[in-house]
């Protein structure tokens, strides 16, 4: 039976197009989930045809009502796994309970180091030699769950923070739909 997924997105969504177009993956993504009304996501999801449900945090009342509301969509929808790209919120207990240990992160750092938000900006402007990729599994905390992999990427001499992303954000787009794919083989543990 096909294993279906869903993306959970904030912003501009390379990573979704990368996972999108990976070559073999052992999933389908059923659906958008994002945050943010106006996010380039969105216009990408529609170029593939991919439902989306876009949703305003501030018009609900607490996190549970708006998880209730997404897992009822998840549910119709038929999804059983989640990753999160660039998807900038904490995820709750609603949706931790429903989707335990079936929720994926990828965060741009070598992580313990360098979580929450800009971590890019964070790893250039503390002067680090190198940082990096990781893919975890999501828990209560902000980028805080068991890591399943990671790859470094060092800080050039003469980098600016745009070719460091631009670096970054190359092997994301190989490591994501990677990672997904043992993940889904049962190939991690
Ligand atoms: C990616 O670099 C991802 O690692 C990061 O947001 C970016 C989204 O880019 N996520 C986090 O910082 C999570 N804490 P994209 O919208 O082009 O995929």
């Amino acid at each position: 039976m096909t294993i279906k997924a869903a993306v959970f997105a904030s912003g501009a969504g390379s990573n979704f197009e990368a996972i999108m177009e990976a070559n073999d993956l052992k999933c389908k993504i059923s659906l958008l989930v994002c945050d943010k009304p106006g996010a380039l996501v969105i216009d990408k999801a529609a170029r593939y045809g991919i439902p989306t449900l876009v949703f305003n945090p501030k018009e609900y009342g607490s996190k549970s009502e708006y998880e209730e509301m997404i897992h009822r969509h998840l549910q119709h929808y038929g999804i059983s796994w989640i990753f999160l790209a660039g998807y900038m919120r904490l995820i709750g207990d609603t949706l931790l309970n429903e989707y335990e240990s079936k929720i994926l992160n990828i965060h741009p750092s070598l992580l313990p180091f360098f979580p929450g938000k800009d971590a890019i900006g964070q790893a250039y402007d503390a002067g680090a030699r190198e940082t990096g990729v990781s893919i975890h599994y999501v828990d209560a905390g902000m980028d805080t769950g068991p890591v399943i992999a990671q790859e470094s990427v060092m800080i050039e001499e003469n980098d600016t923070k745009e070719k460091l992303k631009e670096r970054i954000q190359k092997v994301e787009h190989q490591l994501y739909p990677t990672v997904i794919n043992q993940v889904l083989s049962n190939k991690v543990r």
